[in-house]
């Protein structure tokens, strides 16, 4: 069911991001969504994600960052509340996997990645905490990942672990601070989730890999689903909870 409300889905051109879009957009509901942009291809990926949730009947709008570029995650808040007047909810979803092994990975590869993933979180959720304290549905949800909680050779995701890590460290402290405010936060945890075809070539990874215990790969729509969830009314008392969506990934 909508409620009013202004929700910000970072990493919203495709995949998870655009199914948060999706899941959420109907009559009043407005939507900030952002894409780093880096090319024409994913400008209009975005515009097209913001096409389909105002035909859905969203009011959106849409705003490009790299968020490794420190400032970037107060910048998108700053946009929103401009456009909208207010800021009710954060999806802090944008991000990226990378499998270099930690021999040949630098230091410099692994801040980046916690630039873009953990401390962007950290610039989003300290930008949009006094616009959150105003609502009475204030929720933050971080899309963390499996390769923070799983270590099995052959599937490892190093410097992204760290990383995805750190950022549901944050996501945990950040719960016990916002909760004052009444303010939840929490994390879904994704497992193999299929990637949007009109964007990326298909990968083998489906074929080398075991499923999970539910017997298929997740789709962005199930991971989004989690994430209406914990922004919704049913959610309220919820908060410092990581919700894994992985068919029983982390089970064995
Ligand atoms: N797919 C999986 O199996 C899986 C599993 C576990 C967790 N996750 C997590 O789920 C989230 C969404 O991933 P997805 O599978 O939906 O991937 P996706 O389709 O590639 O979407 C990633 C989104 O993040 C944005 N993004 C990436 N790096 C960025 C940066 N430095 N600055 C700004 N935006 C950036 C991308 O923008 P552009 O397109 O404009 O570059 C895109 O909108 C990520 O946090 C990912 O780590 C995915």
């Amino acid at each position: 069911m909508s409620q009013d409300r202004v929700v910000l889905i970072t990493g919203a051109t495709s995949g998870i991001g655009a199914a948060v879009a999706r899941a959420l957009a109907g009559n009043n509901v407005s939507l900030l969504l952002h894409g780093r942009g880096a090319d024409s291809t994913s400008k209009d990926a975005l515009e097209q994600v913001a096409a389909e949730a105002r035909a859905l009947g969203a009011s959106t709008q849409t705003c490009h960052a790299d968020l490794a570029n420190p400032g970037a995650g107060a910048t998108i808040v700053d946009q929103c509340v401009k456009h909208f007047g207010r800021l009710d909810q954060l999806v802090s979803n944008a991000g990226h996997a990378s499998k270099k092994p930690l021999t040949d990975a630098t230091p410099a590869e692994l801040m980046a990645s916690v630039q873009s993933m953990a401390a962007a979180f950290l610039e989003l959720a300290q930008a949009a905490r006094p616009h959150l304290a105003e609502s009475a549905a204030a929720s933050v949800v971080l899309t963390s990942s499996f390769v923070a909680h799983r270590y099995t050779p052959g599937e490892l995701y190093p410097i992204t672990a760290a990383a995805k890590a750190a950022a549901e460290s944050l996501a945990m402290s950040l719960a016990a601070e916002f909760s004052a405010s009444n303010i939840t936060v929490n994390c879904v945890v994704p497992g193999y989730t299929l990637k949007d075809p009109s964007r990326y070539p298909a990968s083998n990874w489906q074929d080398q890999l075991a499923k999970p215990p539910l017997g298929r790969f997740g789709l962005p729509a199930d991971v989004a689903g989690a994430v209406r969830f914990l922004l919704g009314p049913d959610a309220r008392y919820i908060t410092g909870q990581k919700l894994a969506v992985d068919g029983g990934l982390q089970l064995g």
